[in-house]
């Protein structure tokens, strides 16, 4: 094994702890979501930025989402930085199952009676927290 091929026990130690810190930010998304259903009023059809309440509980979800979006965009760059290939390739599909969640939401704001954009949430939800839960279960491999 060469010097590159190498990942530091510093790296992984820091990835394990941001990859845990991603799960426990993706279960509070879940639980801000599961709010969502229950206590946002929509309307029955078209656009949900107008007209919704309380318009809090959803702004809420949209600004932890970004703030997961971001964090698993900041594990892509330390993987990349740090060379660990298990992390860059199954951070990368956690990212993209955050992303997916991400634009479900604003398909839903947009047309809230699309079922399948609230649905698609959940998968994009699922997706990542298997990819980080993978991660974090795989020997770190460069
Ligand atoms: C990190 C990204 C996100 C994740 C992981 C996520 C996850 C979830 C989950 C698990 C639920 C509950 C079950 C469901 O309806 O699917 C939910 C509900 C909801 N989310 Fe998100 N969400 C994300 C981003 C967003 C964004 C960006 C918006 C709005 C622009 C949004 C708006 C909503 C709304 C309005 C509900 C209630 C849906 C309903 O009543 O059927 N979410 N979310």
């Amino acid at each position: 094994m060469t010097e590159t091929q190498v990942v530091t026990t510093e790296t992984t130690e820091r990835l394990r702890r941001l990859g845990l810190m991603m799960i426990g930010s993706l279960l509070i998304e879940f639980l801000g979501g599961m709010a969502n259903t229950f206590w946002l009023e929509t309307p029955e059809s078209g656009s949900g930025w107008d007209g919704s309440s309380p318009m809090w509980l959803v702004m809420v979800h949209i600004v932890w989402g970004t703030l997961v979006l971001l964090l698993g965009l900041w594990i892509v760059i330390v993987a990349r930085k740090g060379k660990s290939r298990t992390w860059l390739n199954l951070g990368g599909l956690g990212f993209v199952g955050i992303f997916i969640a991400f634009a479900a939401g604003n398909t839903f704001m947009n047309d809230v009676s699309s079922d399948i954009s609230s649905f698609v949430m959940s998968v994009g939800l699922a997706i990542a927290v298997f990819f980080y839960s993978f991660a974090l279960f795989k020997k770190d491999e460069a």
